[in-house]
């Protein structure tokens, strides 16, 4: 008996059941007290199993898509930003607009949740098994220049393509000259219509023409980016100095008694 015993967790162990062999102790003292039956028993087992395996495909995924892990959407206040619809917001978190091949645009100035949301939502997706990646536009245009360079653009494109969710932060803030404007135009011009993107900005469209250095290009960037689209201004008080706000809200209450 006793030896069947160590067979059967040395099996487990070696069918990487970890979990079970884990929790088999437990439940076979359990099972002399409670009434439980040989299939509540391995119901319960094989739920752990499978929990402890979804959790660290999460982790790992989650990592690998350079996600933030503490901008979620559960940490997200809405009260704060009350241009945002949170419904709206609740809806891209349902994924719907990976399955259509839409993008998102989250357009607003600095510090007001953009980051935040287009991570929070990446979360999501990465929940769903989804492929996701999250790069800075800055540091995607090098890497893509970069790639040119070693003549593996091609591979390059093909990278960041593959991702059916791909989120590009912080488009606008530095300009880029004409041949990262190339570049950038052929990795959208690859998704277009195949995967989706989020991207941020603090940039209204009109004024993409000087991040691009090019207004051809830059209008051929944004009717690709556009044609299937939701997008989302944001426009209000920066959360980063939401403590001076409240300072000054402070005075003007004191003021008025
Ligand atoms: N409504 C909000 N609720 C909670 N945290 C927020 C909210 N808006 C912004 N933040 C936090 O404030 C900081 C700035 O937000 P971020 O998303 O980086 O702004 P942006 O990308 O628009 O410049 C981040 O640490 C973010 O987590
Ligand atoms: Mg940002």
């Amino acid at each position: 008996m006793m030896s069947k015993y160590i067979n059967v967790i040395n099996n487990l162990n070696k069918l990487k059941l970890t979990k079970i062999a884990e929790y088999l102790p437990g439940y076979i003292d359990a099972h002399k007290q409670n009434d439980l039956t040989l299939i509540d028993i391995l119901y319960e087992l094989t739920n752990k199993e499978l929990a402890f395996r979804n959790e660290r495909a999460f982790n790992i995924n989650q990592a690998v898509a350079a996600l933030n892990s503490d901008k979620t959407l559960d940490n997200f206040d809405f009260e704060f930003q009350p241009s945002i619809n949170k419904l709206e917001i609740l809806d891209f978190a349902t994924l719907r607009f990976i399955n259509n091949k839409e993008n998102i645009v989250f357009i607003g100035s600095s510090g007001v949740g953009k980051t935040h949301l287009a991570n929070s939502i990446g979360i999501e997706a990465v929940k769903q098994r989804v492929s996701t990646y999250f790069i800075s536009f800055p540091r995607l245009i090098d890497n893509l220049l970069l790639a040119q360079k070693e003549s593996r653009l091609e591979k390059a494109l093909k990278l960041y393509s593959k991702y059916k969710l791909l989120i590009i932060d912080e488009i606008g803030y530095l300009p880029i000259d004409n041949q990262g404007a190339n570049v950038f135009f052929q990795l959208i011009n690859r998704k277009y219509e195949n995967t989706s993107l989020i991207l941020t900005t603090n940039q209204p469209f009109s004024k993409w023409g000087e991040i691009f250095s090019n207004n051809t290009i830059a209008n051929a960037i944004l009717d690709r980016i556009l044609h299937h689209s939701h997008v989302i201004n944001i426009t209000g008080p920066s959360y980063r100095i939401r403590n001076i706000n409240n300072l000054d809200r402070k005075d003007e209450s004191n003021q008025s008694t």
